[in-house]
């Protein structure tokens, strides 16, 4: 069996003003009726899947617990994080849970916030990661990129696996290139964008972190030790996880582990990071607008605009974002639209 581990830590700052910290991206029914929480969770259920493991701030336990109910999955086991220290430290928390039972246990890390369409293909692929992943291989999924996203990170193909269908080596992993980087890697032809997920054997990814991230893996280990068990939840003490590296698996592990494979997908996919990214995937009007709420819009094309509530009208304008919540109204230009990371960081120190 696979055991589906769901990273639900990110706060989704570049969805912002709709995505805050105390209720993030991942919870928020932003393409279906359900979260993306849960369209993730109901993707690894049936007889070829253990109950899941959630990693999540503790914040978000109760909202997480009760999504998780609602499309009647009871028995989830939720690790909570005192402090969001990025996905290294939330895979090897798993890693390390999964490994007490069995290191030999296959894992399959998702992120909470990518939207898959073809679910029984992406389940077929993710059997035969799983065969390679007890060959002491990582194996992530590749998409085939279709525009010079800077958030993503990049896989280079090499040559294919002679024992598998999907498989392919790994030449270079680069997380999150700048945009000319980016750019040059579409041209190339020979790049996939990295989906966020990742399958392997839980005591693969202990040894590869105990061969690039040492120090974060003792940490972790110390943490799991003294973690505070009760009914519905385990939790990490904040002393155990104050001094963990803010780093993500894809920095600590993926740029630097030889033993990546990854297996080409051809999913339609999307990692709901940006507005930019959520316009991608959503359907839209005749002129490329997505308009959702109280919206009025003349002579725009290929905008996303968003307004719950108040009238938010565009005129004359091309490739915006414009989305209006309660308290807050986002602006920007939509292939610009990662950069309202920058924005909320400076909101947050301003406080
Ligand atoms: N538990 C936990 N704790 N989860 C976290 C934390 C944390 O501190 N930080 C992030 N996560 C979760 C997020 O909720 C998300 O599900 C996943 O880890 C990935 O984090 P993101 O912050 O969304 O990463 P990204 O989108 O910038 O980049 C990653 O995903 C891309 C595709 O979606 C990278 O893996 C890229 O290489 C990849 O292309
Ligand atoms: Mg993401």
């Amino acid at each position: 069996k696979i055991v589906p581990v769901i990273l639900s830590g990110g706060t989704g700052s570049r969805l912002w003003p709709v995505s805050r910290a105390s209720f993030p991206k991942q919870l928020w029914p932003l393409l279906t009726n359900n979260s993306m929480l849960q369209d993730t969770a109901l993707r690894a259920v049936g007889s070829m899947f253990t109950d899941p493991i959630i990693v999540c701030n503790n914040d978000h336990r109760f909202l997480i617990a009760e999504q998780l109910r609602e499309i009647g999955i009871e028995k989830a086991r939720i690790l909570l994080e005192p402090i969001g220290r990025n996905s290294a430290p939330a895979i090897a928390a798993a890693s390390m849970l999964v490994a007490q039972e069995n290191p030999n246990y296959i894992l399959w890390v998702m992120a909470a916030d990518a939207v898959v369409q073809e679910t029984e293909l992406l389940i077929e692929l993710v059997k035969e990661a799983a065969i390679l992943a007890q060959k002491e291989k990582i194996l992530t999924f590749g998409i085939h990129p279709t525009r010079p996203e800077t958030g993503y990170g990049y896989i280079e193909k090499g040559q294919k696996l002679s024992e598998a269908e999907h498989a392919f080596f790994v030449k270079a992993f680069t997380e999150k290139p700048d945009y000319q980087r980016a750019v040059h890697m579409i041209e190339s032809g020979n790049y996939l964008w990295n989906s966020g997920m990742f399958v392997f054997s839980a005591q693969t990814m202990l040894r590869e972190m105990e061969k690039y991230t040492p120090e974060l893996l003792s940490l972790i280990q110390i943490a799991i030790k003294n973690r505070k068990t009760d009914l519905y939840f385990e939790r990490i003490q904040l002393e155990d996880f104050v001094n963990i590296p803010d780093i993500s698996i894809d920095y600590a592990i993926a740029e630097k582990t030889e033993q990546m494979l990854v297996i080409a997908a051809d999913l339609t996919w999307s990692d709901i990071g940006s507005w930019d990214g959520l316009w991608d995937i959503s359907p839209k009007d005749k002129v490329g607008n997505v308009a959702i709420g109280n919206v009025f819009l003349e002579n725009t094309h290929n905008s996303y605009v968003r307004s719950d509530d108040m009238v938010a009208a565009v005129s004359g304008l091309d490739d915006v974002v414009v989305v209006v919540t309660k308290d807050a109204v986002l602006v920007t230009d939509r292939r610009k639209s990662q950069e309202v990371k920058k924005i909320v960081e400076r909101l947050i120190t301003a406080k």
